[in-house]
């Protein structure tokens, strides 16, 4: 990953940050903060609150869901996966630049408000009737629902940091699943599974077609008589916004008086795959800006082709379903395998 050093100075504020502070309501300007001033977290507050709703407000399909190595989900209150809820709040970083490292809280920004998909793999796990393992579940968006809706979970992610956090939230909930780190092309466990589920991006993610015929091997090695391994692939290339669409929106969250920004920035064809840059900025209660560009290499991949690559490990395509786009976020389609 294109990780530039981390430069923290004071912040000021950012060109999207100032347009949607221009949409505001005029009671909403305040004295001696002009555009180009030093302005404190606060003020970053109300730009993050604003676009959040211009961003609901807005037509078009201006951010991606992507995520992936490190990690998101910006979950509003009454989420399930909620940082902020009742549940007990992770704390913030201590120093100004920590917060580019926390992966809880960028897969939180970046990934949690998705839920188009949710519904599906409920579904799913409900017709398996029968223990179900996510690959690559991150901090629990689609795990913890599962368990909360009685479903027997295995979580696999291969940071044990997001998994540390999945189940802090699970604990905070009284869910029971079991957790792993491990790589989903590697990993051994003792029992089999009625579904293996992988949701999001994550088979864009694991390094071509080698690294997608470890995970294959592997998840049919899992499967009980009858079970089925589910895995999301984008329906759609990502690509720039279409001419004459208003720029993107940041995904923005605010934690423990820390504000979190992330401004997806470019799509492009990067050695025979797709790079997702976006840039991260969080703000320190004091003011104090870190940025980084965030660059995530996703494998291009259609169901046809993946389905041969089950077909050729022995599992064979029982089904494909749909996950409408959003205006957020790209469509998918999940390709639903049986042992053949
Ligand atoms: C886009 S996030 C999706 C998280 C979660 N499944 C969801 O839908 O919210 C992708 C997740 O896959 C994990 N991941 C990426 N490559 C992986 C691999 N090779 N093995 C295991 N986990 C992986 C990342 O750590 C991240 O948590």
């Amino acid at each position: 990953l294109y990780r530039p050093p981390v430069r923290p100075r004071p912040f000021r504020r950012h060109p999207q940050a100032r347009a949607q502070r221009r949409d505001q309501a005029a009671g909403d300007r305040r004295a001696g903060h002009d555009a180009g001033d030093d302005v404190r977290a606060a003020d970053l507050h109300r730009a993050a609150r604003a676009a959040q709703a211009a961003r609901r407000a807005r037509p078009g399909r201006g951010v991606l869901a992507v995520s992936a190595l490190r990690s998101g989900d910006f979950s509003s209150p009454g989420d399930d996966n909620s940082p902020e809820d009742a549940e007990g709040r992770r704390a913030g970083p201590r120093r100004a630049g920590d917060g580019l490292e926390d992966e809880v809280t960028w897969q939180d920004v970046e990934c949690g408000s998705y839920a188009a998909d949710l519904v599906l793999w409920s579904q799913l796990a409900r017709e398996a009737a029968g223990p179900v393992l996510e690959l690559g579940a991150g901090c629990g968006r689609v795990a913890l629902r599962l368990a909360a809706e009685g479903g027997e979970v295995t979580a696999l992610d291969h940071s044990a940091a997001l998994v540390a956090e999945l189940e802090r939230r699970a604990g905070a909930r009284g869910l029971e699943l079991e957790t792993v780190v491990a790589g989903a092309g590697d990993f051994r466990l003792d029992r089999k599974f009625a579904a293996i589920i992988a949701p999001m991006q994550l088979l864009h993610l694991l390094g071509g077609a080698p690294g997608r015929a470890r995970m294959l091997v592997r998840a049919r090695a899992h499967l009980a008589p009858g079970g089925a391994l589910a895995a999301a692939l984008l329906a759609e290339r990502p690509g720039p916004p279409a001419p004459g669409a208003p720029p993107p929106l940041p995904d923005v969250a605010e934690r423990d008086g820390w504000v979190y920004s992330s401004l997806p920035l470019e799509v492009r064809p990067l050695a025979g795959a797709l790079e997702v840059r976006r840039l991260r900025q969080v703000v320190a209660p004091s003011g104090e800006l870190s940025e980084e560009v965030d660059a995530v290499r996703l494998d291009p991949l259609d169901p046809d082709r993946f389905e041969a690559e089950a077909a050729a490990v022995g599992l064979r395509a029982r089904e494909r379903l749909a996950v409408a786009a959003t205006d957020d976020h790209v469509g998918s389609v999940v390709c639903v395998l049986e042992v053949a």
